[in-house]
């Protein structure tokens, strides 16, 4: 059985979640953690983690929404963070890809949400888009662990990242023609790897474009298996394993 560690499942793009699990159920994927990027959708991870059994939340404020947060979403996210189903913060992180004017309230809003992250234990998913310097000494400043959500940097970043107690999040991505990540993750020992769809995002190919889901978990070990030289049931049970290490569930 497999873990999706970073989907994105919910009403919005799911009509019907309940046929979207069991089809992951069927495609041997039993657990997921549903993230949130802002206050309304960490609301919702937060009913649908209530409502179903195997699915576990990260709840917190992404990049995107640096400019209309609050304090009060804040102390929202540190009320909700002692529920035993929520098990991360996330996704949370720097985004430069669009625009680099407002980072310092980006590091700002990173920052405060690392310190809820070791003020009570939890790791943190992270995004990071053109902005790895800046990721790698913030994170540095805080005793956290967690994931690096759709890594897809060279071997040295992957080594930094690994050194500091991080995972490396692997999807649909390296399933793309011409991924040149292939040639970095074949480098990076599995035993710091974990998969993710980052659903409704990232499709693996064959169904690029579409819309992804949970299920096509399976589609991304079978790849990796191959890449690897290793069997599924191997894959299965290494990813496990270092998901307990992180997020000890
Ligand atoms: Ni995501």
């Amino acid at each position: 059985m497999f873990t999706d560690t970073h989907c994105h499942i919910f009403k919005e793009y799911f009509d019907d979640i309940d046929a979207t699990l069991n089809k992951a159920l069927e495609n041997k994927v039993n657990r997921y953690i549903n993230n949130a990027d802002n206050i309304s959708s960490s609301k919702e991870v937060l009913e649908l983690v209530d409502k179903y059994n195997l699915m576990y939340g990260a709840i917190g404020i992404h990049p995107e929404y640096v400019d209309n947060y609050t304090k009060e979403d804040l102390s929202f996210i540190e009320k909700n963070l002692t529920n035993k189903k929520i098990v991360a913060i996330g996704e949370i992180g720097l985004d430069y890809h669009y625009t680099k004017e407002n980072k310092e309230k980006q590091i700002e809003l990173f920052e405060r949400q690392l310190k809820l992250a070791e003020k009570y234990n939890k790791p943190v998913i992270v995004h990071s888009r053109e902005a790895t310097k800046d990721t790698i000494d913030t994170l540095k400043k805080y005793k956290v662990k967690g994931v690096i959500h759709s890594f897809s940097g060279s071997f040295e970043t992957a080594c930094i990242y690994i050194k500091m107690g991080f995972l490396l999040g692997l999807n649909g991505v390296i399933t793309f023609k011409n991924a040149n990540i292939k040639e970095v993750y074949k480098k990076v020992p599995l035993h710091n790897i974990v998969l993710e769809t980052d659903s409704p995002y990232l499709a693996p190919v064959p169904y690029r474009g579409k819309k992804n889901e949970p299920a096509n978990i399976l589609v991304i070990a079978e790849f990796l298996a191959s890449l690897y030289g290793v069997s599924i049931s191997y894959l299965s049970e290494v990813t496990n394993e270092n998901i307990a290490r992180i997020f000890d569930k």
